[in-house]
This record gives C-alpha cells, sequence and structure tokens, in this order.
C-alpha cells in the first residue's frame, strides 16, 4: 500500500490532482504529531478559505478506516495516525513478495524516454565537469526504466567540427602512431592541447583543410578521425564501466551530418529562415532570445543545427513520450532556442523536450580549468576516491575479506553519491574527505548500515532463527519510524522522475539507513524473545532489502561485509 497516495485519495480539491496531494503529504519529524501530514496551504486559493479552515472541515470528513486510525486538524495541517499493525504487516509483506523489484512499477508501461547524457566529446578529456551528467543521466534511466519506461540512453558525442582538423594537423606534425596508441586519450589530448598553444597561422589553416577533408569524405581524414574515436570510446567506455553505465546509443554529432539539409529546407519552407550578415538564423526576439543561429555565412552547420536534426531524429526514432537532455545550466539558453525552433517549426511534441540542468561540480582541493590542458581528468578522481577508500577500510577493518573489490564498490560509491546527494541545480565542492566520512550523509554511512544489517541477519541465520512478516502486538515507535520511512521508497522514486530529481532518492537512502541504526541501537534485534526477534529480523531483511534498491537506482552498490 501506498500511504501518501490512499491519504491523497480520500480528498478532493478542486484544481489539484490526487498526484500532486500525494507529493505534498509528509512524514513528520516528531510522531506524536502524526504519521503523516498534509499541509492545506496549497488549497486556501482553490477552496477560498484559511488554510486552518480547510484543514478542519477535511479532518471531520474524512473517517477512520483499517488504514487511517485517527485524523485530525492543527494550524492548517491535517494529521494522520495510521493503524501500525497494519502497517507492518503491509509493508514487511511487500517488500518479502517483492524483494529487487521493491520500488518499481508499470506506470511507465508503453511509453519510451531518451536520455541524452555524459555526451562526451571525442579526443577532449573526460572531466570532472562530466561527473553529473553522467551519473545523473545514469540514475534516470535506471530510475525510468524502474517505473516501466522504456529508457533509451543517448550519448549524444561531440563528434564534429573543427577540433578534429586540428587534431589531424597536431598529429601530423608532431604525432606517432606508435605513441598514439600507448598512450590512447592521453596522448590524443596532448596533440590538441599542443595545437592550442603552439599552432601558427600556417598549421591554423591546415587544420581548417583537414576539417574540409574530413567532411568531403576523404579516406584518410576519416580513417585517423575514426581512429581518434574508437581511442576515445574504448577509454570512456572503461569509467562507464566503474560507474555502472550504458547507453543505446551513440548516435553523436556527426551522425546527424546527412540529416540537416532537410531541416534547413523545412525552416525556409515555413518562412522561419533569415539572413543576418550571410548567415542563416532563426529571429527568436519576439520571445526575449538571441537568435538561433542555423547555417554560418560559410554554410557550415552549427550545434544548435545539429540538435534540431536530433530531436526530430529521435521522435521519429523513438517516438518518445519525453526526450531529456542532462547538460550543465550553462548551456540553458541553446536548450531554450532549440525547443522554441521547433515549437515554431509546428512540431507539438516540442513541449515533451526537457533540458535537466544542473550545477557544477568543483574539487575541494583545486579548480578546474580546461583550455590549457589543466583539467581534473574523471578518471583520476575515481582512482583516488577509491584508493582513499581503501586506505579507510584497513583502519576500520584490518581483517575486511575483498578489501579491493569492497574499496572499488565505496570508492565509486562516493564519488556517484557526492554528485547526487544534492539538488541537482546546486553547485557542488566535492571532498574526499566528507565523501568517505562514515557518519555522514554519505553512500558509506548507508552502505555501512547495509553492512550491519546482513551480519545481524548472517547470524541469525547461522543460529537457524525464524523471520516473519506479521506481528502479533503493535510496533514500538522506532520500528514503525522505520516502517513508514520503507514504504515511502515507491513514491520517493516516483517523485524523483517526476522532477528528474535523483537527490530525492539519495535522500531516502541517508534518512532510512539513519532510522535503521535508530531501530538498531535501541530495540535488541538477536536478543529479543522469540517472537519479537522473529519480527525485528523481516523489518532489518526488508530495510536492506529496501536501501540495496535505492542505492541500485543510483548506480551504487552494497558489498555483504565492511
Ligand atoms: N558534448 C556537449 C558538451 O560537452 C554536450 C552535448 C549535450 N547534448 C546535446 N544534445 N546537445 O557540452
Amino acid at each position: 500500500m501506498d500511504y501518501k497516495q490512499y491519504i491523497a485519495q480520500k480528498i478532493d480539491v478542486e484544481g489539484v490532482s490526487s498526484e500532486e496531494i500525494a507529493s505534498m503529504v509528509n512524514i513528520p519529524p516528531d510522531p506524536a504529531m502524526g504519521d503523516y501530514a498534509l499541509p492545506c496551504f496549497r488549497f486556501a486559493k482553490a477552496l477560498r478559505k484559511s488554510p486552518v479552515q480547510i484543514a478542519e472541515a477535511l479532518a471531520s470528513a474524512i473517517a477512520p478506516d483499517e488504514v487511517i486510525a485517527h485524523v485530525s486538524a492543527l494550524n492548517g495541517y491535517l494529521n494522520f495516525k495510521v493503524n501500525k499493525q497494519g502497517l507492518a504487516a503491509d509493508v514487511l509483506g511487500r517488500i518479502a513478495r517483492e524483494g529487487a523489484a521493491y520500488g518499481s512499477s508499470r506506470e511507465g508501461a508503453g511509453k519510451t524516454v531518451c536520455i541524452d547524457y555524459s555526451s562526451v566529446n571525442i579526443a577532449k578529456p573526460f572531466h570532472i565537469g562530466h561527473l553529473s551528467t553522467t551519473v545523473l543521466g545514469g540514475a534516470l534511466y535506471r530510475i525510468f526504466n524502474f517505473l516501466g519506461y522504456k529508457a533509451v540512453g543517448i550519448n549524444h558525442l561531440g563528434d564534429y567540427g573543427t577540433q578534429f582538423g586540428k587534431l589531424i594537423a597536431a598529429y601530423k606534425h608532431w604525432g606517432d602512431r606508435a605513441a598514439v596508441e600507448k598512450g590512447g586519450i592521453h596522448a590524443v589530448n596532448d596533440l590538441y592541447v599542443r595545437f592550442n598553444n603552439e599552432a601558427d597561422e600556417a598549421m591554423e589553416a591546415e587544420a581548417r583543410e583537414y576539417f574540409r577533408l574530413i567532411e568531403s569524405g576523404d579516406k584518410e581524414a576519416n580513417d585517423l578521425f575514426e581512429w581518434f574515436k574508437s581511442l576515445t570510446l574504448a577509454y570512456v567506455e572503461t569509467i562507464y564501466d566503474r560507474l555502472h553505465i550504458r547507453f543505446d546509443s551513440y548516435a553523436g554529432e556527426r551522425f546527424y551530418t546527412d540529416k540537416m539539409a532537410p531541416v534547413v529546407a523545412a525552416l525556409k519552407e515555413k518562412g522561419l529562415l533569415k539572413e543576418s550578415n550571410g548567415a542563416q538564423i532563426v529571429d527568436l526576439e519576439a520571445y526575449g532570445m538571441p537568435p538561433c543561429l542555423i547555417l554560418r555565412s560559410d554554410g557550415a552547420s552549427l550545434y544548435a543545427t545539429r540538435d534540431l536534426a536530433a530531436a526530430i531524429y529521435r521522435k521519429k526514432t523513438y517516438d518518445f513520450y519525453k526526450c531529456l537532455y542532462v547538460v550543465a545550466y550553462q548551456q540553458n539558453l541553446h536548450f531554450k532556442q532549440v525547443f522554441k525552433v521547433l515549437e515554431l517549426m509546428g512540431y507539438d511534441w516540442a513541449k515533451d523536450l526537457v533540458h535537466v540542468a544542473y550545477g557544477m561540480v568543483s574539487l575541494e582541493d583545486g579548480a578546474m580549468s580546461t583550455r590549457k590542458g589543466k583539467v581534473v581528468w574523471l578518471e583520476d578522481v575515481i582512482s583516488r576516491c577509491v584508493e582513499k577508500a581503501r586506505t579507510v577500510l584497513e583502519e576500520k577493518n584490518p581483517s575486511l575479506e575483498h578489501k579491493d573489490a569492497v574499496a572499488e564498490t565505496v570508492g565509486v560509491g562516493a564519488v556517484i553519491f557526492g554528485a547526487l546527494y544534492n539538488n541537482k541545480i546546486k553547485d557542488i565542492v566535492f571532498s574526499y574527505d566528507k565523501a568517505l566520512n562514515f557518519d555522514g550523509e554519505t553512500s558509506v554511512y548507508v552502505q555501512y548500515t547495509c553492512a550491519r544489517a546482513s551480519s545481524v541477519l548472517a547470524k541469525a541465520a547461522e543460529a537457524k532463527f525464524a523471520c516473519a512478516e506479521d506481528f502479533d502486538a503493535a510496533p514500538n515507535e522506532q520500528e514503525a519510524e522505520l516502517l513508514k520511512a520503507l514504504a515511502d521508497l515507491p513514491q520517493t522514486v516516483r517523485e524523483a522522475a517526476e522532477k528528474y530529481e535523483p537527490s530525492l532518492v539519495a535522500r531516502w537512502c541517508v534518512d532510512t539507513a539513519k532510522l535503521f541504526n535508530k531501530f538498531y541501537f535501541d530495540c535488541k534485534i538477536l536478543q529479543a524473545e522469540p517472537s519479537v526477534r522473529a519480527f525485528r529480523l523481516a523489518l532489518t531483511k526488508a530495510a536492506l532489502t529496501a536501501l540495496t534498491n535505492g542505492l541500485g537506482l543510483l548506480g551504487i552498490g552494497v558489498p555483504e561485509k565492511m
């Protein structure tokens, strides 16, 4: 049973949907107030009454039933007390039945959600600036699939542009096949950086010529380009593996080379194209935006032109319900322009395009700058975090088995969680020490809590203790608080999808782990008398399952021992 939805169904306010009401229901910090609370302020306008009056009227209109034991109104809030014994049987039964699927649903069945994320640039560093898009996109990908949607992960590769001409020019001057083979992406990037630092006018001209050769299908230029591309992809795939990220399509900007002319033609036909200083633009002044540049005066296409072609292609290919672009807020204007142009072209599905913008990540111990080659590679951040995790584990638990594997799970988890814990639009400063704090609001804390639950369950199994989802008494306060949190996972996942905000799941994990620990420290589990023990073991098992599912949605694993 979904308690928030159950409550929402009892309330009928014109103009406010039941889903909206469900998302307004919260769990008050002090259970003495109630198990669930609904603030009524939002209804004041529709009902033209004060929140206090509304709460009072609703409280007397809702009759208690087998789920809701008591309803009261206080200061504009409706407070609900639920039947705790029913709650226990319901939540524990459901988690035991559904296991790894607990929190999932079929509500998205038949709908496709395209998610454009990570979208790396070929031959450029895969740096810490790509962390958020990669892990946010990856989390949304899993969350939408979990809700029954068909998620399509798209890596819109940055594989188009004059930089490839530069790269070939640099390679021709200073490159060496064996050295690049050996150095991979780093060697390729060094060439590019060297070009930016040292190229003179003659080399710039060469670069333009090589770019033209790529465009005109010249074999040598294209072979070199494909080689650089495959080196980049082989490299980023090793990082995607570590972060548990996958894509269904690597159709990048170049893929749209032959798909832009029809877009330009359609723009012209619809009378949207205008000439401006020799360039072709769509004027967006009426919408308070600078013009969207479609073709440069030399006829070359732009980033926006390729995004227009890509959106149309995706609609045709996937018939998406939504198409998400997980891209930094620096590109807000770009996406506003592209979406507006598509709308002006008459595509009603333009309303289904969503720019999922996020803030910047920087490192506590060093700013990042990309231009002249001083970048923080994401790989180095991950490796350093894993190394630190290993040191911390060594200190905490010297006899731990499979230390390397556990350190990888913990370290990678800390990097992912660090990028996902805050509201996505916030800029964040990543700190290795904070990310690996066992007592902080961290993945390590949640993982450690899971290991604690696993250890209780292992001891119980060894002693052949029974486990029982139903209990013939009402749960105590610690148990009830944990049960409510566990019951809340499905609604949390749903809201995370609705708001494109995986941080809601991350926070749920931390809050639930805290409640588990409170239960663990305040209530005896293994030493309790048999019927209480059986119930507490079921609760422990349910908490482990739900936390594992929550972290799993973020791409974070759970070690059995830590
Ligand atoms: N490669 C681009 C960058 O690094 C991001 C591409 C995002 N996706 C898109 N369809 N424009 O800035």
